[in-house]
């Protein structure tokens, strides 16, 4: 059976990740140190998979304990690189954190990689190195614009680092592009876990639904969309999860033209806040306290990707709709009321 190593394992789309990859066959383990993850989600993959998962709680800044794991594991077959700290507000306010964390521990598992001459290897990357887009949809050759925030600076430079590397390495590299993943899996065993004040809007949404936050700021109403708000592509976190291990296959069936390629995972199209809420409140039955506030600072006015490339290389296909992601997250969320008011009994 083939080992994966997840890092970031632990993490939102690292648990989803590791679900599907154990569904699909892959036997895996992971790094997590549990900086920006909770322990009690390993043991989610475990109940849902019925599998148990090695974890080492290991910084990956820390290269001797990187390698520690390749020197216990010399049978990785592939890795796929979650592990970064993704808070746009804190990067801006403390880049050094981001460009130390979030590149030296790429280096540090590339340079294993190297050591042990890993086959595979998937990055974890975002539409934010798109920054701001002169038009929609992105497809994976559009301009690199100047990065919008020192996290995702280290974005670009993350593939720019992976590229060079497959240039010079024998190991098969893929970038996956996330734009906008949400929602939580069908189990509800497994979410998003925001640390403190969630920025993102969807754990924005239903933390006001469940009453954690009192009301829910629309940021901006008078950009030039069809509503005024913000337009994005949302995608439900099973589906980027799945692109994953395609990923994987990819690879391993040697389709690849070059060492390294690029894959945008989006549904391709568009959604804007106000009607992001509206489906939330519609499938759900549930009303919103919302209200429309200042433009935030940085925020792009509209992006959703082109996803045709992952569909015709990978084989994707998307399984969940919008009406899947808002019903999902707002399940979780209740879900996670209820454990909270159960353990406080
Ligand atoms: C943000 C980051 C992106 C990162 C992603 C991680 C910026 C500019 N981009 O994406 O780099 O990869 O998070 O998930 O910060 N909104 C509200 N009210 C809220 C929260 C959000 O109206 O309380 C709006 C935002 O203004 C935006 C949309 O909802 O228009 C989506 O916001 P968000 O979920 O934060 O994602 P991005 O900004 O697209």
């Amino acid at each position: 059976m083939n080992k994966i190593l997840v890092t970031g394992g632990c993490g939102y789309i690292g648990t989803h990740t590791m679900v599907d990859l154990i569904e699909n066959g892959f036997d895996v383990i992971s790094i997590d140190n549990f900086s920006r993850s909770n322990p009690k989600m390993l043991e989610r993959v475990e109940k849902i998979t019925g599998k148990q998962i090695k974890n080492y709680a290991i910084d990956l800044c820390n290269f001797d304990a990187c390698r520690s794991v390749f020197l216990e594991n010399t049978d990785i077959k592939g890795i796929i690189h979650f592990a970064a700290f993704k808070a746009v507000n804190e990067s801006v306010e403390n880049p050094l954190l981001y460009f130390q964390n979030n590149l030296f521990s790429l280096i540090n598992l590339l340079k294993c990689v190297e050591e042990f001459a890993t086959p595979y290897f998937v990055f974890s990357s975002s539409c934010t190195v798109y920054g701001s887009p002169d038009e929609s949809p992105v497809s994976e050759s559009s301009p690199i614009k100047p990065g919008e925030s020192p996290y995702g600076i280290t974005k670009q430079m993350g593939e720019e680092i992976v590229s060079e590397f497959s240039k010079a390495n024998s190991t098969k590299c893929v970038s996956l592009r996330y734009f906008n993943p949400v929602g939580a899996h069908p189990s509800s065993l497994i979410g998003e876990l925001p640390i403190g004040k969630p920025q993102n809007l969807f754990p924005a949404i239903t933390q006001t639904a469940i009453g954690k936050i009192s009301k829910l700021t629309v940021h901006g109403n008078d950009y030039d969309t069809r509503d005024g708000s913000c337009i994005r592509d949302y995608i439900h976190v099973c589906d980027i999860a799945h692109a994953h291990t395609l990923s994987i296959n990819y690879l391993e069936a040697e389709k690849e033209k070059s060492n390294f390629s690029v894959f945008n995972l989006g549904t391709g199209v568009g959604v804007s806040v106000l009607e992001a809420i509206e489906t939330f409140e519609k499938v759900n039955k549930v009303k919103l306290n919302y209200e429309i506030g200042p433009k935030r600072p940085g925020d792009i006015m509209a992006i959703y990707a082109s996803n045709e490339l992952a569909k015709s290389e990978l084989g994707w296909s998307l399984k969940y709709s919008l009406a899947d992601m808002v019903s999902s997250s707002w399940k979780w969320e209740q879900k996670l009321k209820e454990e909270f008011d159960s353990s406080i009994k």
